[in-house]
């Protein structure tokens, strides 16, 4: 027993997971992601460009690891991870971080280059949107505590700043895609790129303290239909 452990340990740090074998505990098979997303999810001081994991709706973490899979986002390490993994695998993977208590790294005091006006600015769009471009409010989706919503929703509070301004680029360059309508390529092209900075910077200032869960699927209702949703509810 204790020689298969060993070896399924080594062929996790050399191949993907479709060759790992099932003796393992998803966690303990999941310790290579924390170098980037933390140990229990909840992200690392310093590394801008890796989200927390820990609490998102499983259906959006699922859709997310396929969508790395099958070429619908792009990133060299999250590809590497997932290329050969079939979607059972996938679900166990979305299901373990979404069951974990939702935390975000602390609150990003660094991102300071935000003045009182781009603050305001901020906060606007993430309230009220921008009617004049046609801008949705963040909260009508993303729920009034920036919690998210279930099943296919993410949340946005403590979100690290270079992610969210890379993932703004990745939608308006079309190297992110959602299913159509793809809701969040269309805002990303309709807000100026140093109103993408002040919500990047706003965004990263909060922290997810009190451990706010996603909505309750339906408890809400979004104010557009976004592809991505019944995609979510499908693979569940
Ligand atoms: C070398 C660093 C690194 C490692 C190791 C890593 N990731 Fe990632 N992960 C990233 C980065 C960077 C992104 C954002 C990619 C992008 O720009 O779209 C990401 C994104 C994700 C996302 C999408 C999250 C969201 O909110 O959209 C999931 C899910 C994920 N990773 C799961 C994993 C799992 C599971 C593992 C271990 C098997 C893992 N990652 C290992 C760097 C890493
Ligand atoms: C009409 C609904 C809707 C609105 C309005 C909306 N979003 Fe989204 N957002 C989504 C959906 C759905 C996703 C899931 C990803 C996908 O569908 O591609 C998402 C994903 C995201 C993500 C990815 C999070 C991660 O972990 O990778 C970020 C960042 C984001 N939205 C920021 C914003 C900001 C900032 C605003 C306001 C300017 C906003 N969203 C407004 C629906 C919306």
């Amino acid at each position: 027993m204790r020689a298969r452990i060993i070896v399924s340990t080594l062929l996790l740090a050399t191949t993907p997971f479709a060759h790992a074998e099932a003796t393992l505990d998803v966690g303990e098979r999941l310790t290579a992601c924390a170098t980037c997303h933390g140990q229990r999810g909840e992200g690392v001081q310093g590394a801008e460009y890796s989200p927390h994991l820990a609490g998102k709706p499983a259906g959006y973490l699922f859709e997310q690891l396929r969508g790395f899979r099958e070429g619908r986002r792009v990133s060299t390490s999250m590809t590497w991870y997932v290329r050969f993994a079939d979607d059972a695998f996938l679900h166990r993977i979305a299901d373990y971080y979404a069951a974990l208590p939702p935390r975000t790294r602390s609150a990003d005091a660094g991102a300071s280059q935000l003045t009182d006006e781009r603050r305001s600015k901020a906060q606007a769009l993430v309230e009220r949107g921008d009617a004049t471009r046609g801008v949705l409010a963040c909260n009508a989706c993303h729920g009034a505590n920036l919690a998210g919503l279930e099943p296919g929703i993410p949340a946005l509070l403590g979100l690290p700043i270079d992610y969210v301004i890379a993932q703004f680029g990745a939608w308006r360059e079309g190297i992110r895609h959602g299913a159509p309508p793809d809701c969040m390529r269309d805002i990303a092209e309709r807000i100026p790129a140093e109103d993408i900075r002040a919500v990047a910077a706003y965004l990263s200032q909060q922290s997810n303290i009190d451990g706010l869960r996603p909505a309750p699927a339906g408890s809400f209702v979004p104010p557009r239909t976004c592809g991505s949703l019944p995609h979510a509810q499908e693979a569940k």
